[in-house]
């Protein structure tokens, strides 16, 4: 028998009534698509990182196809502006409630990783972490998997080479939040139990910063090395300024993480740059025919754009992804999904990777480089490495 009009038109309101208000939970089918809520910053001060990481995510699924293990893998991208924590939360919250989609994705820097951390607990949702570098990151929820790297993890390398190298004294100077303080510490550490001084210890501004006061006093205290970790996209602004006051010239020596000599930069950072060391996880320059096809690739689809190591933390992260999902038979679930990519092992075109079951973050190998020109300007050319190395912790 039929309802009477009214009564089913009732029932209706009724149920999107519920439906809006999240309490009925939607079906999903297992044919419906995975939804991806890729959160990163595609406009303020860090925009290089997210379009990296959207630049990436396309490759990957032009490469790869958007289907795997029969279900479409569909990336819902929201702008989170790199800057507010509340609005990448709130960004989560939505992508998982409204939205409903069953992985997030991206996190450009470590406040806004540890924002979203707890609604990735609540709603037991993968969160994949492409870009944000603290090593604390993964420790903040049992469902996040991180593919970029740590700053323990690319400044313990640099600080030894210092060592080998004889360098006896360093001034660290590191953007005043989390990494930045992982990296400090690593380098003191290490540099320190190798017989090496650290003289001064500076925390530069991470918003607008002025590097000319921190600069003029490592000019001062005059060590033998500067070491320095910003953040991608800050490296280009140090680099001229240590330049412009006279430390080269002075004869202090620029030593840094690779997040400084950033591949989105070296174009406009060129022969301000010529012979810097520097430690990282990927270089375009890296010498395999995987990065040499993906660098080919990523560059066509992009004109005026090199590749950078957040592109390939998110590349990465898509791979962790479509294999996950191959393991699952398509299915999501998300204790399913993390218990499948731990212990996850392939070939990057950073070198072989794998991600650690236990801490569920990566393993890889880690490069020394030096700045050298080439025709197409300026590269971080690898000439050293440490193998597969892990995340040694602060
Ligand atoms: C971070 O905020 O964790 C972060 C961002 C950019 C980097 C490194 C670390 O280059």
């Amino acid at each position: 028998m039929t309802k009477p009009i009214n009564t089913q038109r009732r029932t209706l309101i009724a149920a999107g009534a519920a439906a809006l208000a999240g309490a009925v939970p939607l079906r999903v089918f297992a044919t419906d698509p995975v939804r991806v809520g890729l959160i990163i910053p595609m406009s303020g001060p860090f925009a290089s990182t997210g379009k990296q990481i959207e630049a990436a995510v396309k490759a990957y699924q032009k490469k790869n196809g958007d289907t795997v293990a029969g279900r479409k893998i569909e990336v819902l991208l929201k702008d989170d502006g790199g800057v507010s924590p509340e609005v990448t939360k709130r960004l989560a919250q939505e992508l998982v409630s409204r939205d409903k989609v069953q992985v997030l994705a991206g996190f450009g820097l470590t406040p806004l990783a540890l924002a979203a951390a707890p609604v990735a607990t609540q709603a037991k949702t993968p969160m994949i972490v492409m870009a944000a570098a603290t090593s604390i990151i993964p420790q903040r929820s049992p469902f996040i998997v991180r593919t970029g790297f740590t700053l323990a993890q690319v400044t313990a390398p640099i600080a030894d080479w210092a060592v080998k190298t004889k360098i006896k004294s360093a001034i660290t100077f590191v953007s005043d939040y989390g990494p930045g303080y992982d990296a400090e510490k690593v380098f003191i550490k290490r540099f320190t139990e190798g017989g090496g001084k650290v003289v001064d210890s500076l925390r530069v501004p991470l918003r607008n910063p002025d590097y000319a006061p921190f600069l003029q006093r490592v000019k001062d205290a005059k060590p033998e090395a500067l070491f320095v970790f910003v953040p991608s996209g800050e490296g280009a602004a140090v680099l001229k300024q240590f330049n412009e006051r006279g430390l080269a010239a002075a004869g202090i020596r620029l030593i840094c993480t690779g997040d400084v000599l950033d591949d989105d930069l070296m174009p406009s950072i060129g022969q301000a740059a010529a012979g810097v060391i520097s430690s990282h996880h990927y270089s375009a320059a890296h010498p395999s025919a995987e990065n040499k096809a993906y660098v080919n690739a990523f560059s066509k689809d992009n004109a005026n754009m090199r590749p950078n190591f957040h592109s390939v933390g998110a590349y990465d992260g898509m791979h962790l992804l479509y294999e996950a999902l191959k393991k699952t038979g398509g299915d999501p679930a998300g204790e399913k999904l993390v218990e499948a990519m731990k212990g996850m092992a392939w070939t990057s075109v950073r070198g072989p990777v794998s991600i650690d079951s236990s801490t569920r973050d990566i393993v890889q190998n880690v490069y020394i480089r030096k700045v050298e020109m080439k025709a197409d300007g300026a590269y971080n050319v690898e000439f050293d490495q440490v193998e597969k190395f892990k995340d040694p912790g602060v």
